[in-house]
């Protein structure tokens, strides 16, 4: 075969080489293709063929990732690909540091994959099946790539309390997540619907809580070992798990299972509809933080990452001078059990902690009150409802979803900077970005895909990719690229018209 150099390495300032140097057409679209966009990309002559001899080497540190890859070109290719000691035809290697980076060469005669840490060996494992085409032949073009997140927190949030979704769908959506090199799954636990997380202490959260979603749809909730398997399948995709427990409104589930926890001492009726803002915990009751106590420890135990989510959305049955009060009274015993405070973004109206993020959420990218806690120290997650809500309809048409903060088409949900967005926020509060998709109206696996894809892709390049990358027409490209791996896996996405998707 002969290769021709047909384009010219484009330079920008700073870190981010993003160059284009094309031997063929399948090579250039190979590397341009790769969602999220690299830092940078240089395209060599050549290429690597899987064939049935091909071995994985694993370094120290690399036996998971190894393992992992190897499972998915078996899969793949039906070639046996062993995983060798000494030297392999794909070799992996952790060199030891706290980079999520990698680096990326492909020879003809080897593919190398080395990270500092073992989560960055996995971002570049993602980066190289977006490398290796979709049928035979398993031909790999020849190239660099170096590669580095801009933003460390890069979440989804799937609500599991409108709509209960089992263990299996959860998989299936982090294996999802993980190709686009996602690292934070927030499952919301819990809501006036549905309480999905076994509590040992308060078995009736779960088992009447947990009875019904909304419609009066069929509930269900994880026992402890479930949620435990979710937690582990997520680590080993490098994904770390934030569990909701929303408070102090959002709560009818769990004040229906337990009268003690009203006010009056009267349990509301399990509640199937999508109104929000009508339930509150009892502020003024000491039962309330016992159970809080509870709860937030055996969550803690449950969780491998440091952040427990207390939502705080909302909360327009809780006064203000309460909402305050235990706020901060809250995110004590999150503390005192060892774990940090994500909050949505109202936890700024009370006093947060210096380790507390806040999750923003609004429609608009000015907010004095959250910008003004933000140049005070507190760190930013940010999910604007009108750009980054997986939930929003893409159009009038579209059959799933609501639209109350606007509709969102893929050219929203990839149109905005993280970094600027927030006006007079300090960008070295902006922490990351999260596709949060609130399941009201969403019921099955092909639900969830057609509303995250290609939507949470647009969402994870704005977490992961230098912002001197973003470029519309080539996202459009990236994207379409996607769409044989989205068939070949069966995800039922949402063929946007914004998208040149192939035949
Ligand atoms: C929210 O959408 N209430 C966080």
């Amino acid at each position: 075969m002969r290769f021709r150099l047909v384009a010219a390495a484009l330079i920008t300032a700073g870190a981010s080489v993003f160059a284009v140097a094309t031997p063929t057409a399948a090579a250039g679209t190979a590397y341009t293709g790769i969602l999220p966009a690299p830092v940078s990309v240089r395209v060599e002559r050549g290429a690597f063929t899987i064939d049935r001899h091909t071995t994985i080497s694993a370094g120290p540190g690399a036996d998971g990732v190894a393992g992992y890859l190897a499972g998915l070109l078996r899969r793949s290719t039906g070639y046996p690909l062993p995983i060798v000691r000494g030297p392999g035809d794909i070799a992996l290697t952790v060199t030891g540091g706290s980079s999520e980076g990698y680096q990326l060469d492909v020879s003809s005669r080897a593919v190398t994959i080395s990270a500092e840490r073992a989560a960055g060996l996995f971002a570049g494992v993602q980066t190289l099946r977006q490398l290796v085409p979709v049928t035979r032949p398993w031909t790999v073009p020849a190239g660099h790539v170096s590669d580095a997140p801009r933003f460390g927190h890069r979440g989804a949030m799937l609500d599991v309390a409108r709509h209960f979704f089992t263990v299996a769908q959860v998989e299936r959506y982090i294996d999802q997540l993980a190709q686009y090199k996602i690292n934070v799954l927030h499952l919301h636990l819990a809501d006036d619907q549905g309480w999905r997380i076994m509590i040992n202490s308060w078995p009736r959260l779960a088992t009447y809580g947990g009875s019904t979603a909304v419609g009066g749809d069929p509930g269900g909730y994880y026992t402890q070992a479930q949620y435990r398997e979710i937690v582990a399948y997520a680590a080993s995709r490098y994904i770390t798990v934030v569990p909701e427990i929303d408070m102090p409104g959002h709560v009818n589930a769990a004040l229906a299972s337990y009268p003690e926890l009203n006010c009056d001492g009267v349990a509301p009726p399990l509640y199937t509809g999508t109104d929000v803002g009508f339930s509150s915990l009892c502020v003024g009751k000491e039962v309330t933080y016992r159970f809080l106590d509870d709860v937030i420890r055996e969550l803690a135990a449950l969780t491998l990452g440091p952040y427990l989510h207390i939502g705080g959305d909302e909360a327009h049955a809780t006064s203000q001078a309460d909402y305050v009060a235990f706020m901060n009274r809250v995110q004590g015993i999150v503390a005192a059990h060892g774990k940090r405070v994500l909050a949505w973004h109202q936890v700024v109206s009370a006093t947060p902690r210096p380790t507390t993020l806040a999750q923003y959420w609004d429609t608009t990218n000015d907010n004095p009150q959250v910008a003004a806690a933000a140049a005070n120290g507190t760190g930013v997650v940010l999910s604007p409802a009108n750009l980054a809500y997986l939930d929003m309809k893409y159009d009038p048409a579209t059959p799933l979803g609501q639209d109350w903060a606007g509709l969102v088409e893929v050219s929203d949900a990839y149109g905005w900077d993280p970094g600027t967005y927030l006006v007079g926020a300090p960008p070295a509060a902006i922490r990351g970005v999260e596709a949060p998709l609130w399941t009201e109206t969403i019921r099955t696996s092909a639900d969830i895909e057609y509303m995250a894809f290609p939507r949470l892709p647009a969402i994870a390049e704005l977490g992961w990719s230098p912002a001197a990358t973003h470029d519309w027409p080539a996202f459009r490209r990236r994207l379409a690229a996607q769409a044989p791996r989205w068939r070949a896996q069966g995800i039922n996405f949402y063929p946007s018209p914004q998208i040149p998707w192939p035949a």
